[in-house]
């Protein structure tokens, strides 16, 4: 087996600081359950769940993915599912990936300290990746078989995203030369 290089990117969007209470006031409202007994989350919740958070979320969300798929020459996107997760305490999200899907999302609505900051792993060179540069309120786009987690939560502040998975679609033939 060989391994030949190609390069791949993370998006980083800003959000408008304006979106972070509604959001967590709205996240507040909905219940929860101890996803791995590690982060509080409704991953697991029924997909017909009545998800507010997430209506308001799709709307500042829309209008990014629409730009991202015409830049990387697709026509179609679908955001396959999408959750919120709360690190209080001694929480974290141990290694894993995102399985059918191109790309997932994460929105940082809080992120107290850099050392909650999502860590991927680079497999080939078996390290993990130097830190993103990501901060609070901003959307982090990333390839969905990447190996990441959340480290564990040693602060008393919370951490909060929302994660969602997305596919791209159906090739924009004359946007390629
Ligand atoms: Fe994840």
């Amino acid at each position: 087996m060989k391994f030949n290089k190609l390069d791949s990117y993370y998006v980083t969007i800003d959000i408008d600081k304006k979106h972070k209470q509604p959001l967590l006031d709205l996240i507040d409202k909905m219940p929860g359950s101890f996803m791995y007994g590690l982060s509080k989350s409704d991953w697991d919740f029924d997909e017909n769940h009545n998800r507010e958070y997430l209506e308001y979320f799709k709307k500042i969300l829309s209008p990014h993915l629409d730009k991202l798929a015409d830049r990387l020459c697709f026509k179609k996107w679908t955001v396959s599912n999408a959750w919120y997760q709360q690190y209080k305490k001694t929480n974290g999200h141990t290694w894993h990936n995102h399985a059918y899907s191109n790309f997932s999302g994460v929105y940082y609505v809080e992120l107290p300290n850099d050392d909650l900051k999502t860590q991927y792993y680079d497999s080939m060179n078996k390290k993990i990746f130097e830190q993103l540069n990501i901060n609070e309120g901003q959307l982090l786009i990333v390839p969905s078989y990447i190996l990441h987690r959340s480290p564990e939560n040693n602060s008393n502040n919370r951490k909060t995203i929302i994660a969602f998975n997305i596919n791209f679609e159906e090739c924009i033939h004359n946007a390629i030369n």
